[in-house]
Formats: structure tokens, sequence, C-alpha cells
């Protein structure tokens, strides 16, 4: 399978129903390269198509069942990249992790419920504790002239202050980039235990981690820990399956799983779409070495990006993991609304404005690294020109 990987290839993504090409803003004379949303401009391994073409063949969609085979793939993979042994008891597929946190929230909170969350960090989080009428309360990160890293004093006061029910974690954290540490992770979970506080622990970029940096489920800390812990899990980053739809909560703790099974079963979800099973049996069986290859590449983008970037007017933050680069761009002394408007009109790159984020995201913008580097090189070369 190795010698079909190329991630050099550009591929043609308009008109094929993508949220990233097909709403490119329409500028003169410009071909714009768009950077924002989270997906990849990579084929995933072959293996899926295949199976995908299997079920075409077959062509009977009917209602479907995830089988065993399915969660001991699934177990596997996280069994084998990062020790973390979960049992298939603990397991509920949902269609996406924003789903599943958005049933989490209402089976563990109340409406005016307040919910913490830590930014910047991506922006459905706020909106999901919104939409669901609870309360939002913010600990903003802290940037140490290095990397950014938790105020946990402000995070105890906002818990208590707030009287706050659940925090949701992102891990590895999109935008920034970090890739938490154990104590890191065990002064959260310390925190949130003593506060009686739940942790939805966000790991869908868990898969993307960087030379010299590990990843911890927050939930394979300890036994203690795990019963304080939502994760929501996906293959969906790993492999760019998002359009497909499919993805996990892992939780220990069986009065948390019951309830948030109820509110799953509240929305009228049942299971996951027999093209979503299959993909995903796909990847875990086979994606593996597709996987490794990519996040080799994915790590030369990210050098690329920070050397390209050294002595100029915006920096780089240095990605510990996820495949978003943070970028400072304070020093050009414009909004993001005026920062991204001059990147699509004098450099043709479309990248996410950092405000969209919340709070200490003023300045910043977003940039998706998931592209051949003849594509991350022009758009380089294009902002560079214009600074
Ligand atoms: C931290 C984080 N969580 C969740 C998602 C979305 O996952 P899903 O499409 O499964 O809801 C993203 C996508 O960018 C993300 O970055």
């Amino acid at each position: 399978m190795n010698k079909n990987i190329n991630f050099n290839i550009i591929h043609n993504r308009q008109n094929t129903c993508s949220v990233k090409y097909d709403f490119i803003p329409k500028i003169k004379n410009k071909n714009i390269i768009p950077m924002w949303v989270a997906d990849m401009d990579f084929k995933s391994p072959v293996t899926v198509g295949e199976n995908l073409k299997k079920i075409a063949n077959h062509n009977i969609y009917g209602y479907t069942y995830v089988d065993n085979e399915y969660f001991s793939l699934l177990q596997n993979w996280y069994l084998k990249r990062m020790n973390w042994k979960i049992k298939k008891e603990e397991i509920l597929c949902v269609p996406t992790v924003m789903f599943g946190i958005s049933a989490a929230i209402r089976a563990l909170t109340k409406i005016n419920d307040s919910i913490l969350i830590s930014q910047p960090v991506y922006y459905p989080f706020s909106n999901i504790v919104l939409a669901n009428d609870r309360k939002l309360v913010i600990n903003p990160l802290v940037f140490n002239g290095k990397e950014y890293e938790f105020d946990f004093k402000d995070f105890e006061n906002k818990i208590k202050e707030n009287n706050v029910k659940v925090y949701i974690l992102c891990s590895p954290h999109n935008p920034v980039g970090r890739v938490w540490t154990k104590q890191e992770l065990l002064s959260i979970a310390k925190i949130c235990i003593k506060n009686n506080v739940i942790i939805i622990s966000d790991e869908i970029h868990s898969d993307f981690i960087y030379d010299n940096y590990k990843h911890h489920p927050i939930s394979s800390l300890s036994k203690q820990i795990a019963q304080n812990i939502v994760t929501a899990i996906a293959p969906t980053k790993t492999f760019n399956l998002a359009g497909l739809q499919a993805a996990h909560l892992v939780i220990r703790n069986n009065k948390i799983k019951d309830k948030i099974f109820k509110s799953i079963i509240a929305t009228g979800f049942s299971t996951l779409t027999i093209p979503a099973i299959q993909a995903v049996k796909a990847v875990y069986k086979e994606g593996e070495s597709w996987f490794n290859k990519l996040l080799k590449y994915l790590q030369q983008n990210r050098d690329i990006l920070n050397n390209e970037f050294s002595n100029t007017k915006i920096s780089v933050n240095n990605m510990q993991g996820t495949y978003l680069a943070w970028i400072d761009c304070r020093n050009l002394n414009l909004s993001c609304e005026q920062i991204e408007k001059l990147f699509l009109k004098k450099a043709g790159v479309w990248l996410h404005k950092g405000s969209t984020f919340g709070i200490g995201g003023e300045g910043y913008m977003r940039l998706n690294i998931a592209c051949p580097q003849k594509v991350l090189n022009k758009a380089i070369t294009k902002i560079k020109d214009i600074l």
C-alpha cells in the first residue's frame, strides 16, 4: 500500500460539496488558497475507497449494526499508539465529536449551569454551550513567551465563583498546538475532582503528535481520574473522514455513561452509517503506515512554516501537535478582519481569524498546514511578499 502514498499531489476539490473549497470568496484575478477549516487536502488511505466501492457494488443500504470487529480495531489503535486500554462497554458511538459533546452537556448539566472552557479554543465549544442555554465561563490561556499554559489559579477561581459543573478540555489544543504534559493534565484533574467538575476531554487531534512530545489520554492517568472523564475521540481528523462522520465517547463511569446514553437516545440518533462503519474499520485495520507517513510529512510542513516565518513581522507557534498553526500577527497592528481581507486580497490566501477562537485570539490567524508542500510554500511566499 505504501507505494500509493504521495502527499505531494495537488487534488482539485472544487465542486465536491467541500466547505473549504466551495465557499472560497471570489476575488478578481486571484486563485485563493483556502487554509482555514481543519480538513486535509490529501486523499484518505486507498483502503477506504476500496471498502466504499465494495458497499456501492453491493448496493444495499439497510439498517446497520456496529460489530465486534469495529470495536476491537478501535481499541487496538488506542492501546498500541497511546497505551490506553479502553473496554468495549465504555464506548458510545456518535456521528460527530461535537454531537457527542453536546449530548454530554445536556446529560450532565441543567439549563443555566456553568461550563468552563480555556480560550482561545475551538469556537464550537462556546457555541454549543450557549446554544444549550448553559452559562459560558472562560479561563484564558496564558502565553509565557515560549508557549501557552494554564493559569491554574484563575481556573480554580472561575470554577468556585461560578459553581462550574463541566470543563471542556481540548487535548491536544486547537488552535494553540499544545500537547499538554502529564503534570498539566494531573493539575486539571485534581482541581476538577476537588470541585466536583466533570471533564469532557476532546481528544480528536490526539494522533497528531510531533517528535519529542507525547499525548496522555487524561482518562488513562489514574483509575480515580477515569471516573470523572468523558473522552471524545474520532478517526475523522486522523484519516480525513469528516464528511463520513464517525466519533466515539469513552466513559468509564457507569452512572455518567447511562445519563449520556439516554441523552443520545433523546436526540433520535441510533447508530453509524454503513460507509462510516466500513471506513473506520478500513483505516484502523490498514491505515497505520499511511498515517505514520502523513505525520512525518506534516512535521516537515511545520518546520517549513517555522523556518520561513522566522525573522519576519509575524511569528508562528511551535506546534507540538495538531496540523493547525497559530500565527501571531499583532505586529501588523491590524484587526483580524483587516488581516483576513489583506491576506485574501493581496496574498490570495484564506486563513481563519484568530478572534473567532475567543479571548486571546485578536491579532492572531490560524493556518492549516495539511496540504501539499508546493501549496504551502506558495502560500508562505505570497504572505511574505506583503509583509
Ligand atoms: C478540537 C476539535 N473538536 C472537534 C472538531 C470537530 O469534530 P466533529 O466534526 O467530529 O464534530 C474539531 C474540528 O476541527 C476540532 O478541532
